[in-house]
């Protein structure tokens, strides 16, 4: 096992947490998170032994798709901090072994943007070909509305420009051209500034939207931004959002050397995991991981279990859909877009705290980079009276008075209410607790990372014997992992693979024996075991 390897291709052996600045920490009582206080809680996420820290936006923004609409490209939004905070937060970070990457939307600025200003005002504007205007309304295509709940449509008539701009989100996002050279430049310059700025890379927002309308190879935009970024800062990483199908996914990681996005969150695997949950059956995860087309060797997936959107479940059938509705989110208020749930996973399982870690185990079980959203780590739930997808972006619990923000101030969103609220789940209690779900996951996260095989090695799903028993291990050069999912909540046997003079060292209970090929689990359990063969020396 190579740890050269491992540190070279950094972001494959990685564990990245992803937070919204103004929901994590406020330093100064004004009820909206900041780089300072976020600054004050690296430790914390240095303990959790997190090793990138994904920032969701934070630059000039009217606010209307929480900061996703952007009037600026070069600062922080003044509720956040200064830039002066931003650097200091990086370093601190980068003392702490913590990587930054943030947020990077490419396809549209905010309609506040100067751009767009000039763009509307003139036709003569050297920005007006900066986004993409028609004198005729398109026909609508069907499928193409990313928010079917406030929009009817992707073009908008603009009484100043006398034509329709393109938006693929709200109206008030209107899209970039990325057809334009120019536009293609300026993009560049920013990244440019962050990377200067010490950044590891970006979470690149919207992907396939990138390359729409770009008739002549339209992947072209992104290796010429992979190489951009390359040169700039060689270990910068591109993190896309593709939610497509697996073959067009994996198009984005480019040839077989992987030349556009270094990573994609893994879009396919996690919507698979969600309908293997609500059927108690492994099937539905080892049809979409077998079925998952080969990646470059230095790619990775991102594996995310929950992220800051609605989970979406737009590329399950109907039926499918249907199913992990019921199980998971019934009432229509649970649900969004017809496609999603805005639930957080601890109120989908019902508080069953024994299936929770047994998720979280077989995400960072499986050949990727797991990357968890906030709050994950201490079992935090959503607060659906907050609007739509913000329900899972409630405010960092803390301590049992919430501890987000000075007492008496009201936070920007209010705080999870009742049983999950901070008087039951909260930072300050779990710290003190040997046995809580966030000392649990600090363990997990340092036997992850102690696994590079898990990041580098493929995959072999193994026949368990029993329905709703997961089982895979993963290879890379002489290591060997096999891991074990019950994900039913009922007892299970199975057979497990041991060859002449192999024995299985569990990596959790620290049990080091001749396990019998036959192990009868208990509900929802989640093993790992490393391969003992002898004369092979195994890390600790
Ligand atoms: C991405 C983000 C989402 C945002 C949208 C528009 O899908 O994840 O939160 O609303 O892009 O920028």
């Amino acid at each position: 096992m190579s740890v050269k390897t491992s540190s070279d291709l950094w972001w494959k052996n990685a564990v990245v947490y992803c937070l919204d600045v103004e929901m994590f920490f406020d330093s100064d009582g004004d009820g909206c998170g900041d780089l300072l206080g976020l600054t004050e809680r690296v430790d914390y996420l240095a303990g959790l032994g997190v090793s990138v820290l994904w920032l969701m936006p934070f630059y000039p923004s009217p606010n209307r798709d929480d900061g996703y609409d952007i009037t600026d490209f070069y600062a922080v939004d003044s509720s956040m901090g200064t830039l002066g905070d931003f650097v200091e937060l990086v370093r601190t970070c980068r003392d702490r072994g913590i990587r930054v990457i943030v947020d990077f939307v490419m396809n549209h600025t905010s309609d506040q943007h100067p751009w767009f200003q000039a763009a509307r005002s003139s036709k003569d504007s050297p920005y007006r070909d900066f986004y993409v205007w028609v004198d005729e309304k398109p026909p609508e295509k069907p499928g193409d509305l990313v928010f079917p709940d406030a929009e009817t449509s992707n073009w908008t008539y603009d009484r100043k420009a006398g034509q329709y701009y393109q938006h693929r989100f709200y109206k008030h996002q209107p899209d970039l051209n990325l057809a334009n050279p120019a536009v293609r430049d300026e993009l560049a310059q920013v990244l440019g500034f962050w990377l200067e700025q010490g950044l590891s890379g970006f979470r690149v927002d919207a992907v396939p939207f990138l390359i729409e309308g770009v008739l002549d190879d339209p992947h072209q935009i992104i290796r010429d931004l992979r190489s951009y970024v390359n040169r700039r800062v060689g270990e910068a990483v591109l993190l896309g959002e593709v939610n497509l199908p697996a073959e067009q996914t994996r198009a984005f990681l480019g040839d077989e050397d992987g030349d556009e996005l270094h990573m994609v969150l893994d879009f396919i695997g996690n919507q698979a995991l969600y309908l293997s949950l609500a059927r108690g059956s492994a099937e539905p995860l080892t049809k979409a991981l077998s079925s998952y087309p080969k990646i470059p060797a230095a790619a990775s997936l991102g594996r995310f279990v929950r992220n800051h959107d609605e989970l979406t479940l737009d590329k399950l059938s109907e039926e499918e859909r249907a199913e992990v509705f019921a199980r998971f989110g019934p009432d229509e208020s649970l649900q969004l877009y017809g496609r999603g749930l805005r639930r957080r996973l601890p109120t989908m399982l019902e508080g069953d705290e024994r299936a929770l870690r047994m998720v979280y185990s077989l995400a960072f079980s499986l050949p990727g980079t797991p990357v968890l959203f906030y709050g994950e780590e201490i079992g935090m739930a959503e607060n659906v009276d907050i609007e739509g997808r913000y329900a899972v972006r409630a405010p960092m619990q803390w301590a049992r008075d919430g501890g987000f923000t000075l007492p008496g101030v009201s936070p920007r969103r209010p705080m999870v209410e009742g049983a999950f609220g901070p008087e039951r789940v909260n930072v300050t209690d779990q710290r003190r607790d040997p046995g809580s779900l966030l000392n649990w996951f600090e363990r997990l996260i340092r036997r992850r990372r102690e696994c590079p095989e898990l990041g580098f090695g493929s995959l072999t799903l193994l026949e368990s014997g029993a329905e709703s028993v997961f089982a895979h291990r993963v290879d890379w050069e002489d290591a060997t992992i096999v891991c074990v999912h019950e994900l039913s909540g009922s007892p299970a046997t199975v057979s497990l693979p041991v060859g002449d003079g192999e024995r299985l060292v569990d990596l959790f209970d620290h049990s080091d024996h001749d396990l019998p090929a036959t192990l009868q689990l208990e509900p929802y359990a989640a093993r790992w075991f490393r391969v003992a063969r002898t004369g092979v020396r195994l890390p600790p």
